[in-house]
């Protein structure tokens, strides 16, 4: 299904009281957020291909921070680039916002695929989400990657990341009402995934692996009417593990996670501070609440969203918002227009 199809099947599955009536106030702060994305986006864009990751990252955090201070809320980064020491922008603590309510959890990733970006790869997007004040896991320090298993809702309550692949794979099939050989799962290609992948084929599912970007892995894996892929499963970055639980309290869907130490010395480390090892996150663990608002835009083009294209009078973006509350996914293209901005 096209995101014009599936903004058009998402209208009309939902009853007419459910749309909040004209002259109604309720905020979307998703709305404000895409404003954030599609700035840090275009920042990056303008570095597609040139193989300086760092200028890539660089441009997008300046247009992120920028834009995230015109935005009515009084925000505080709980995903973000990095401590303070290490992050001149969007470190974790660091206030967002003009400071007016609502008090929010923000989690940033102005590139989710710097070297996407880098390398003029597909699939890069800018993301952000909010969420009511102390709602959104604070990945304890050192604490860097996850254990992941994502799939739609209708298979949301027979995963368990400790059961074999095989026996997921099953399990998630059944609930789909389909065959594991019709499954596509989603991998990152990193050596580290290399039993993964064995035991995936073993079990006769179809793989595809990606090289950056398990936000949007996740999400695939989540959306019921997106055909590409029915499961993303790996280790990735543990923010990325909680803006992916964000979206998926929108979409629906579950996300599995658990912390993953790289090595026997950061798991003694990550022991020793009182890291629980063993705990599996669900989507909830992740992000409490449902007052949850999502946003990405496309910096290279992908299967989730079109990158940033230049014309001669501007650039168009390509965004997607998402709201817990009320399930709306609003797919966005945008005209920036050079001459008036
Ligand atoms: P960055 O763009 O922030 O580098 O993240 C890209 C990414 O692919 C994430 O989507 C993923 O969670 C993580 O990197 C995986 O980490 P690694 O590249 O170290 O395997």
């Amino acid at each position: 299904m096209t995101n014009e199809e599936h903004k058009t099947n998402n209208t009309q599955a939902r009853a007419p009281e459910q749309f909040a009536p004209a002259g109604t106030k309720e905020r979307n702060l998703g709305l404000e957020l895409v404003r954030v994305t599609e700035a840090a986006a275009y920042a990056a864009s303008r570095f597609m291909g040139r193989g300086d990751k760092i200028a890539v990252d660089g441009a997008a955090v300046d247009a992120m921070r920028t834009a995230l201070d015109g935005v009515d809320m009084h925000g505080v980064v709980v995903i973000g680039e990095g401590e303070k020491d290490e992050a001149p922008m969007l470190y974790i603590g660091e206030e967002v916002g003009n400071g007016l309510p609502p008090d929010v959890d923000v989690a940033v990733d102005p590139v989710d695929g710097t070297r996407l970006t880098a390398q003029g790869l597909p699939g890069a997007i800018a993301v952000v989400a909010t969420a009511d004040r102390g709602s959104m896991f604070r990945a304890p320090a050192g604490v860097y990657y996850m254990e992941k298993l994502a799939v739609s809702r209708a298979a949301a309550k027979v995963i368990d990341l400790d059961a074999p692949i095989a026996e997921n794979l099953e399990r998630i099939a059944r609930a789909r009402s389909t065959r594991v050989p019709d499954l596509t799962v989603t991998v990152l290609d990193r050596p580290r995934h290399d039993d993964i992948i064995k035991e995936v084929r073993a079990a006769g599912a179809r793989i595809q692996l990606i090289t950056d970007g398990d936000v949007s892995a996740a999400i695939h894996a989540a959306m019921e009417d997106y055909l590409e892929t029915d499961v993303y499963i790996g280790i990735g970055g543990a923010p990325e593990a909680v803006l992916a639980a964000a979206a998926l309290k929108c979409v629906g869907g579950q996300i599995l996670c658990r912390v993953w130490p790289r090595t026997d010395l950061e798991r003694e480390k990550l022991q020793a501070d009182g890291v629980d090892l063993r705990r599996i996150y669900t989507v909830d663990d992740l992000v409490t609440g449902n007052n949850v608002s999502f946003a990405a835009t496309g910096i290279t083009s992908g299967d989730l969203l079109r990158g940033v294209r230049f014309g001669a009078t501007g650039a168009r973006t390509h965004s997607v918002m998402m709201r817990a509350r009320s399930g709306t996914i609003r797919y966005i293209e945008a005209v920036h227009n050079w001459k008036k901005q």
